[in-house]
């Protein structure tokens, strides 16, 4: 491995999409540059040093190619260039710049599934049945009632299929209907869609998240999906009918591994897939020999119930289920789920940052979630995401909100009123105030971090469970001569938990701040309730 290949910081030898830590940014949300209320390319520039000395290696930001912004930029009409919202290619380029001298990673969302109604490739699509482009999309005449031609559903709610009268043909959409999906089964679409990963790959970039990826390819007979017979009145529309024929299709695979190989043209790049399935075929989008994604998201944590028993199986099971050389990752949120902090509790949310980042794997860290950011309250005039419009409830605007870098007016955040509110205790949660808190959560995500920096135990090592009684969980990761045991308490009492008695222990990190260099106590370590400590064993033969 070269030196350029884990730019220098992280253990000689490893991938640095293995060893390292991808930091996810909403650009919309992180910093404004240009007084519009809305974060950009400069913005996330200026912040660069931030992302340095919190010690991630990598950051990931959603999309920042030009959009009319239905689904805010998940809705591409031109995949290579910037939305000017967010800055130029030339902002691009000095970004990717900056962040390579600091030895940061930049990785592009890439949304191929659909692309706005507004790219050139849709709106002659749409101009006659016989345009060139016209099976660059799904166009299908309507049922005989004159319906939809058959009964998908979109993600966001009702139909997956809109009517164009021009033609007289319907198109599909597995979101929004100003979202039509592309048709990878013709070549010409993979061609095109191909060049442009070349594009950003030839611009430095170092590799990418491929939006809903397991969505590419659907059924070509376009056949109903069943009824879910476990469907709760209440959940989300889409989860009325199994998604048996429009999602996760075995060609599927195909089309990943030619991504792959695209990404396989260039030296040390990553390819990430969104995929929300259960474990067992999640893992199957690692690909037939490792030819699909290096990562394929793993949203286990997120959907797993919070508690210690779960968890543990839930961590055996998705280690079992690896195929062999496959690297494992997790993640504890993102812009389309609600924080971590809010689904688990301020206390626990210390807990959890020790599980994502002591857990073999890359984990993603979701903007905002290392200071501790929760549910942001969203005025009804002030929503923003379509899906709320759809269906009350589901919308993703609550964690979407700024990010708080200052006490005082607009959170360092921008200068005008911000797209959308600012979590209300901005003033006390916010980056200046918690840097210099060594019991704050950011401390927390900060120590984390150089400690898996410094064991690679923590980084590369080997994973093994020790034991799960009540609401405890532990376990070991374990590099050479190196052990280092995690006791993560997802209960509020406290207790004891035990160590080997033939080796020397102590304890390297406590969630709760302190207590680093502390021995044990006739052969335990004291675990408060919610604390979650990161105990290291001794090379035989060193001081206590
Ligand atoms: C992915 C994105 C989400 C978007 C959807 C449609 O799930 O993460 O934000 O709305 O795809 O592109």
């Amino acid at each position: 491995m070269t030196e350029d290949a884990t730019l220098g910081r992280l253990p000689a030898g490893e991938l640095w999409w293995k060893a390292g830590i991808v930091y996810q940014i909403y650009p919309r949300s992180f910093q404004d540059t240009d007084g519009d209320g809305v974060g950009d390319l400069k913005g996330v520039t200026a912040r660069l040093d931030y992302l340095a000395w919190l010690g991630v290696d990598a950051l990931w930001l959603s999309p920042v190619c030009r959009s009319p912004m239905a689904d805010y930029g998940y809705d591409v009409s031109d995949y290579c260039d910037i939305d000017p919202l967010f800055g130029t290619l030339a902002d691009f380029d000095a970004l990717v710049a900056e962040a390579h001298r600091r030895r940061l990673r930049v990785i592009m969302d890439f949304v191929p599934n659909h692309t706005s109604q507004d790219h050139p490739w849709f709106r002659e699509s749409r101009t006659s049945r016989d345009n060139p482009k016209r099976d660059w999309y799904i166009w299908r005449d309507p049922a005989p009632d004159g319906g939809p031609p058959n009964n998908w559903i979109s993600n966001f709610g009702g139909p997956a299929w809109t009517l164009d009268p021009a033609t007289g043909q319907y198109y599909y959409h597995a979101f929004l209907r100003e979202q039509p999906d592309l048709n990878w089964r013709n070549p010409a679409v993979r061609a095109a869609m191909l060049d442009v990963l070349r594009f950003w790959l030839d611009r430095g970039v170092d590799g990418f998240r491929v939006d809903v990826i397991w969505h590419l390819m659907k059924d070509e007979a376009f056949r109903d999906n069943p009824v879910n017979p476990d469907y709760v009145p209440g959940d989300p529309e889409i989860n009325r009918l199994v998604q048996l024929h429009s999602a996760d299709q075995p060609e599927v695979m195909e089309v990943i591994a030619a991504m792959r190989a695209v990404l396989e043209e260039y030296d040390a790049r990553v390819l990430i897939g969104e995929i929300y399935l259960p474990l067992e075929r999640l893992v199957a989008y690692y690909g037939v020999d490792l030819s699909g994604a290096h990562l394929p998201f793993n949203f286990q944590l997120i959907q797993t119930p919070w508690h210690a028993v779960a968890v543990a199986d839930l961590v055996a099971e998705y280690e079992a289920a690896l195929p062999p050389g496959g690297w494992p990752n997790w993640v504890l949120g993102n812009h389309d789920q609600p924080r971590i902090a809010a689904r688990v509790g301020d206390a626990q949310a210390r807990v959890a940052a020790v599980l994502l980042l002591t857990l073999r794997g890359t984990p993603t860290l979701y903007y905002g979630d290392e200071i501790g950011l929760g549910r942001v309250p969203i005025p009804p005039e002030r929503v923003r995401d379509p899906w709320e419009h759809n269906e009350p409830g589901r919308g993703r605007d609550p964690e979407r909100t700024p990010m708080q870098w200052t006490p005082g007016p607009r959170a360092g955040f921008s200068t005008v009123e911000p797209w959308l509110p600012l979590d209300p205790q901005a003033e006390t949660r916010n980056v200046e105030v918690l840097r210099d808190d060594p019991a704050s959560i950011l401390t927390l995500h900060r120590r984390l971090i150089a400690l898996r920096r410094e064991h690679p135990a923590l980084s590369i090592g080997a994973y093994r469970a020790v034991s799960v009684a009540g609401d405890v969980l532990v376990y070991e990761r374990l590099h050479g001569d190196e052990i280092v045991r995690v006791a993560l308490n997802f209960g509020h009492g406290s207790c004891l938990v035990d160590v080997p008695p033939e080796a020397a222990w102590e304890v390297l990190l406590s969630s709760a701040g302190g207590r680093r260099g502390e021995g044990p106590q006739d052969g335990r370590f004291a675990l408060a309730g919610d604390e979650a400590l990161v105990l290291i064993r001794r090379p035989p033969g060193a001081a206590g």
